[in-house]
């Protein structure tokens, strides 16, 4: 493992932080505040490559590595974790699962759009009664001949109502268990699709989190990802990469309460001094900084596993489940840090501490990488 970016991947990391700084820090409290979507700094984000930051330019996307993916993941969620896990999901489920297992119509018709940023996607798996045991999926996709039939409930979804593109996964064969299971690719126009109420959540306000209704909708045959049963297998593969994403989220949660912290705390005086003079808080700030660093190690070596075409299940469950645990419990330290200024809106370390929450549940709770991390220590 190289230890030292490339020219490119400090390019990129450089891009995505100025990006950050400037387009997505105005305004993020707001976006906070009313649960808005950001759709205009996205569109932005689209058309300098980050939307489809790892997809071939084949399929319209910029061609980087999962390292250079890494450092835009951590710079982009340091201000606004909300835009950047419509990134993360567009980027390492969406089209990742595209381009690795779809074919070549479907890559053209859908991959292109998503990754070039004139598409968002958003991935289906998560059910009111099917969360992390994935496999007890009760939507259902029964084969008519040249179409499935479509039906059931999603429950969840980022970008669930901005997308225009859903990965949808669905029972075909009940009696054959995870291996009756198939993943489809539905359009938001069509008849029998309906986007349900948006999720008022305590955290990533601005993202877009819906359940979504299917009720007879017809997806023509050409639509399904893979064999006939493939579905779980797509989903569990397409996870094990959108997990370095959320790890590289929960990182930049982090990394960015630290950078607030030690700003602060160079800034505030108290009993005489800048309380940076105060071992009390250099402790807390040396105990961030380190567990910051070690995140973002196992991030940038599973994605150097990933680039390097290695299996990188388990690194991208460590990456993820250490790094949500730096980003909860190092949030909570930075508010510390900034006392009542930490517990109000304007000093941003709060809304941190409410968006590192998510990153221990989503695309798999810690108990889910612990089951992955598991399984693979004693194969
Ligand atoms: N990578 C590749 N293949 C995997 C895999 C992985 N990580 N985990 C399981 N598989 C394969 C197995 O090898 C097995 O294949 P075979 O039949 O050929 O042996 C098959 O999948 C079934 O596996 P299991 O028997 O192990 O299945 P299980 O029911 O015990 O479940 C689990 C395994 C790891 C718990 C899985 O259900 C899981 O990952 N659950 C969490 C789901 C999840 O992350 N949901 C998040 C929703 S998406 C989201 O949050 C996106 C968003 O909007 C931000």
């Amino acid at each position: 493992m190289n230890f030292s970016y490339t020219e490119e991947q400090i390019a990129v990391r450089d891009a995505a932080r100025d990006f950050a700084r400037t387009e997505l820090l105005p305004g993020v409290i707001e976006r906070d505040e009313h649960q808005k979507f950001p759709a205009d700094q996205i569109k932005k984000l689209g058309e300098l490559g980050f939307m489809g930051l790892m997809t071939s330019p084949e399929y319209g996307g910029a061609g980087l590595d999962t390292v250079s993916y890494v450092l835009a993941m951590e710079e982009l969620s340091k201000i606004d974790a909300s835009a950047s896990v419509c990134v993360s999901v567009n980027n390492s489920l969406v089209c990742a699962g595209i381009e690795k297992y779809g074919n070549e119509a479907q890559k053209r018709k859908y991959l292109v759009p998503l990754a070039s940023g004139q598409s968002i996607g958003a991935f289906c798996l998560s059910e009111p009664e099917a969360g992390s045991d994935a496999t007890s999926q009760r939507t259902t996709a029964i084969d008519k001949g040249d179409h499935y039939l479509l039906n059931g409930t999603k429950n969840w979804i980022t970008n669930g109502n901005s997308a225009d593109y859903y990965l949808v996964i669905a029972q075909t064969y009940p009696e054959k268990g995870h291996k009756g299971i198939n993943a489809f690719i539905v359009e938001k126009s069509w008849k029998g699709f309906t986007v349900g109420l948006k999720e008022n959540k305590l955290g990533i306000r601005g993202s877009d989190t819906h359940s979504l209704m299917f009720q007879d909708v017809e997806v023509p045959k050409e639509n399904r990802i893979g064999e006939d049963g493939f579905g779980f297998k797509f989903a569990m593969s397409v996870l094990n990469g959108g997990r370095i994403g959320i790890a590289a989220q929960a990182l930049g949660i982090a990394s960015g309460a630290l950078e607030l912290s030690i700003k602060y705390a160079k800034e505030r005086k108290a009993f005489g001094t800048e309380i940076a003079k105060h071992q009390a808080i250099q402790f807390k700030l040396a105990d961030m900084a380190t567990q910051v660093d070690a995140a973002r190690l196992l991030c940038l070596h599973a994605a150097h596993l990933k680039d390097q075409g290695k299996d990188f299940a388990m690194a991208s469950a460590q990456a993820k489940l250490f790094a949500s645990q730096v980003a909860m419990t190092q949030t909570v330290e930075a508010v510390q840090i900034h006392g009542g200024y930490g517990y109000v809106k304007e000093f941003h370390v709060e809304r941190l501490m409410r968006d590192a929450k998510i990153t221990q549940i989503y695309e798999g709770t810690s108990e889910i990488q612990k089951i992955v991390i598991g399984r693979e220590v004693l194969k």
